[in-house]
């Protein structure tokens, strides 16, 4: 008999996982250390219940919004995550592709294993954000914002908490490099060839040396808003506005750079309380149900982004399975929000949640 449909995201996950091969998966899959934080990104949402309003009218319930300024059908978009042809031959132009039908917006890694121009016009129109890596050598940095903003891209988020490669032991274990027959251009400029390298030695080629500094020359130097993600205290959030960014996403990199921090729902409410109103809070983290995403708008987030959940898709269908992800992802932020009394996801406030008392 065969197994049935997929119908939520841990369904897309256990296929996802037969699929894949051991290193691959391992990549994909894993975190850094102990993975306490992996696993607490997802448990820390059963920290939260809901607190819904009955007899409004939800008849017309819809799960639109916008992130800065441009129109989604949700608050949840695709996470960067690099290396998308390794989970699929579709990669970063299926996964755009499946973004742009379910009418959402895609940050593309600055470890895409297409580039930001191809996947740009793999989905020309759909809205898309660069995510920038800060390279040792400025040039491949400075090509990739250049390529951002001629084909279309509407921000740029920069990753800050990967100075290093987090102690990822999945990958020493496999001992995984990246496929011979997969390159990564940005990675190919920088070492002027395309031979397979390990994670820890693409991580090698960034800036350890980024600071506040650095970001106010990216916002000087570009039009495109900037977001910085992988913040995770009140501090840096505001440090972030004060330099100039359009907002932050609250992040630990899905717990693959440093095993012990907070799960990303449980560091939010620091950050948006903080920034009040001054710039955009988005998150990411452990987001797997519809429900989890009402729970991060609650506490403050405008929209989440989803990394696995949407990679597990493409690995298990390629654009198709991707899209069909972000679909049901998207019925159920639309049931959660009509079941919990909110039109629309500016309804959702602070007295729709409560933390269980422990
Ligand atoms: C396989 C994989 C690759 C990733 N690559 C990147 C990347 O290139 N740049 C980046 O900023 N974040 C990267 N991330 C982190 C994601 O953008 C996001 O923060 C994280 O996946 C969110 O957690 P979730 O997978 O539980 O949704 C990656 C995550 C995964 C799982």
């Amino acid at each position: 008999m065969n197994a049935p449909d997929p119908v939520n995201v841990a369904d897309f996950e256990r296929l996802a996982a037969e699929r894949l091969e051991p290193g691959p998966l391992g990549y994909f899959a894993g975190g850094a250390g102990d993975e306490r934080t992996l696993r607490d990104n997802v448990e820390a949402f059963g920290r939260w219940r809901l607190r819904p309003r009955m007899l409004v009218d939800v008849s017309k319930a819809s799960a639109a919004t916008t992130v800065l300024g441009c129109e989604v059908s949700m608050p949840v978009l695709v996470a960067p995550v690099a290396i998308q042809c390794m989970a699929h031959a579709d990669g970063e132009t299926g996964m755009a592709r499946a973004a742009a039908a379910a009418g959402t917006a895609m940050c593309v890694s600055s470890f895409s294993t297409t580039s930001p121009r191809d996947v740009a016009a793999a989905a020309e129109g759909a809205p898309r954000w660069l995510q920038l890596y800060c390279f040792r050598d400025e040039g491949v940095t400075r090509a990739l914002v250049d390529e951002a903003e001629e084909h279309g891209y509407g921000a740029i988020a920069v990753t800050v908490d990967a100075p290093f490669a987090g102690r990822r032991e999945r990958d020493l274990r496999t001992e995984f490099v990246v496929p011979e027959d997969i390159t990564v251009p940005a990675l190919a400029q920088a070492v002027g060839s395309d031979r397979p390298m390990t994670i820890f030695e693409a991580f090698g080629l960034l800036d350890p040396s980024l600071s506040w500094r650095d970001l106010e020359r990216l916002v000087a130097s570009s039009p495109l808003p900037v977001l910085v993600k992988g913040v995770l205290t009140s501090e840096d959030a505001r440090l972030a506005v004060e330099h100039g960014a359009a907002g932050v996403v609250v992040s630990n990199h899905g717990g693959r750079q440093l095993d012990g921090v907070a799960a990303s729902i449980d560091a939010l409410p620091e950050v948006a309380e903080e920034l009040g109103g001054d710039g955009e809070v988005y998150m990411d983290g452990g987001v797997r149900r519809g429900t989890d995403v009402l729970v991060a708008l609650a506490l403050g987030a405008r929209a989440v982004l989803v990394g696995r959940p949407a990679l597990w898709g493409l690995a298990c269908g390629g654009e198709e399975g991707a899209r069909r992800v972000l679909q049901l992802l998207r019925d159920e932020v639309q049931l959660a929000l009509a079941l919990s009394g909110c039109a629309s996801p500016a309804d959702i406030t602070r007295e729709h949640v409560q933390r269980v008392r422990s």
